[in-house]
């Protein structure tokens, strides 16, 4: 649907929200649950945000003075957050498996069939190590108090009648959230700073307005869809019931009638006066992605450790989107070259 006004009504008009959300299918029985579960998961999130901002330094020096993108992005993620999606107690051998999961793609679709093909091959026994330990999960005591990472999200907020299975697939579900959407978003944030601007910072754009016309040029999530709720006509065509309505968030950003030069990245738009055009990377209206606010502190907390005490250099990099099953970034490499090590260079080119 390319028509943004008609596009806008479908993610917003209560008709197309009669029902369950498409995020989680049918693996929850109500809308209840489907809230009961974002909110509780959100929550674990965001209480882990100050960790986050803690581990960041660290896990930006491991990724070395070159390092290989988009790649990285969910793996810094994952490094951050490794406590929040699993607690340090639980068995190594989990740790290990999602570990392994991150490194191996199981963040997004990847584009290439050899990388989609590793990680079938890793997620029999990343689903199977994971349904033993909700297992053992659902009857801990511990379950019953403040959830203590993703998973007890999960496990406690499921209803009764959850198999241990859909526990499962629902945690994947939601780390791929957690550490693909938001490395990605991470991943196009630093390519197109890098690509618009020469090595930085400082960037012409405060961290804020650049993550955020990073997520309007380039979302991530590309595409939504919600089922149509009974045979109706709209925007002159008729639809069965069912049929899927797909708005394209990345389309809505690029309407020419709704924004001032869409085509090109401007940070600066989000400082200039005036209304933005559509803006959807979280998509909108009552489906809302849960995370969206904790999603962007995550991010730009990211980008701002990143670029602490270092200059930044894209190499090998260019805009144009590789769209699989989300917009991914083609492959770059970031260079983080020590703000004192560039102080040094330019005293002796004197
Ligand atoms: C850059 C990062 C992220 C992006 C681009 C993103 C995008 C989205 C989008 C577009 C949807 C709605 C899909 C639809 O309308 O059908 C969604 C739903 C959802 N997201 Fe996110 N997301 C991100 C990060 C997160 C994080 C960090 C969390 C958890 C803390 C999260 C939890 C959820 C949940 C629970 C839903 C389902 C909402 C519902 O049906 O009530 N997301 N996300």
């Amino acid at each position: 649907m390319r028509d943004s006004d008609l596009a806008l009504s479908v993610l917003q008009d209560p008709a197309f929200h009669t029902g369950k959300s498409t995020f989680f299918g049918d693996m929850l029985p109500s809308r209840t649950a489907q809230t009961a579960l974002g909110r509780a998961v959100r929550n674990v999130m965001r209480a882990h945000l100050p960790a986050y901002r803690q581990r960041l330094p660290e896990a930006a020096a491991e990724l070395g003075p070159v390092s290989q993108w988009p790649q990285a992005g969910p793996w810094l993620v994952y490094r951050c957050t490794a406590d929040a999606l699993m607690h340090p107690d639980a068995p190594s051998e989990l740790h290990r498996l999602v570990a392994k999961a991150v490194k191996g793609g199981l963040t997004a679709r990847q584009p290439h069939m050899w990388q989609r093909a590793r990680v079938e091959a890793l997620r029999p026994a990343l689903l199977a190590t994971i349904t033993e330990h909700v297992r053992i999960r659902r009857t801990e005591a511990a379950t019953a108090g403040e959830p203590r990472d993703v998973l007890d999200a999960v496990v406690g907020a499921s209803p009764e009648g959850t198999t241990d299975r859909t526990m499962t697939d629902l945690y994947v579900l939601l780390l791929q959230s957690i550490v693909g959407n938001v490395g990605y978003a991470l991943a196009w944030s630093l390519l197109l700073a890098g690509l618009h601007h020469p090595p930085g910072p400082p960037w012409p754009w405060p961290t804020e307005s650049l993550v955020r016309e990073a997520a309007r040029y380039r979302p991530f999530v590309w595409m939504v869809g919600r089922p149509v709720p009974h045979a109706l006509e709209f925007g002159g065509l008729p639809f069965e019931r069912d049929t899927i309505l797909s708005v394209s968030p990345y389309l809505l950003h690029h309407d020419a009638h709704r924004w001032d030069r869409p085509e090109l990245f401007r940070p600066e738009r989000w400082d200039e006066p005036g209304e933005p055009g559509p803006y959807l990377p979280f998509s909108s209206g009552p489906f809302t992605c849960a995370g969206t606010a904790v999603a962007h502190s995550l991010i730009t907390e990211a980008v701002t450790a990143l670029a602490q005490g270092a200059r930044l250099t894209i190499g090998g990099g260019d805009a144009r989107p590789l769209v699989t099953g989300s917009v991914l970034p083609r492959p770059f490499t970031l260079r983080r070259t020590p703000t004192s090590a560039v102080e040094t260079q330019a005293t002796e080119g004197r």
